[in-house]
């Protein structure tokens, strides 16, 4: 996909209604009984290095409104772009992390913009359960971040997962702010 078709479909794809979508994707297979997606990691992993190399997408954080969350494709994957609430944001940062999981603080799952300061507004997180590879519902769950119905975890407003069969955080893609307010992922 070019970088301009990239631009496009991540504008194209802010949610302001905050309603959670499921990807289409080819090779997908649907959980028995379930409504959610398995987001195809084999199919990701066969493909060249130079094929996987080649992507990167901008996405101007501008778009994204307060409490909304912004869903585009990056080499394929599902990329969530939460800007968060002071409330989601008092929530991720008052968690006992030694009690998680897959331990990381907020801060380890941010990064810094061009001052070096990390704006804790913006979330940006590859949107694929770290269980089988389901596609999380956001604002749901009992930690008022990510429900994955495949198997019942659940993600807090950090998207560390604090219940269920998930072992690990979802992922933080790399990414680097080229402005206040524009990041580029890969
Ligand atoms: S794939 Fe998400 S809980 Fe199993």
């Amino acid at each position: 996909m070019s970088e301009a078709l990239n631009k496009e479909t991540a504008a194209d794809a802010v949610d302001g209604e905050k309603r959670d979508f499921i990807f289409i994707a080819t090779g997908a297979v649907a959980a028995a009984g379930a409504a959610s997606l398995v987001w195809p990691f084999v199919a990701q992993m066969g493909k060249a290095a130079d094929t996987l190399a080649a992507g990167s997408i901008e996405i101007d954080l501008t778009k994204v409104e307060e409490g909304a969350q912004l869903k585009t494709l990056w080499r394929g994957k599902p990329i969530f772009v939460r800007h968060r609430t002071a409330a989601e944001i008092a929530e991720a940062e008052s968690v006992d992390v030694a009690k998680l999981p897959d331990p990381e603080t907020d801060t380890d799952r941010l990064v810094a913009g061009p001052s070096g300061n990390v704006d804790p507004k913006y979330l940006v997180m590859v949107g694929v359960c770290t269980h089988f590879g389901c596609v999380p519902v956001g604002e749901a769950g009992d930690y008022d971040g990510w429900y994955c119905p495949c198997h019942g975890s659940h993600y807090d407003t950090s998207g560390r997962i604090r219940k269920g069969p998930a072992p690990k955080n979802m992922v933080i893609p790399p990414y680097s702010y080229i402005t206040d307010t524009t990041i580029k992922v890969g």
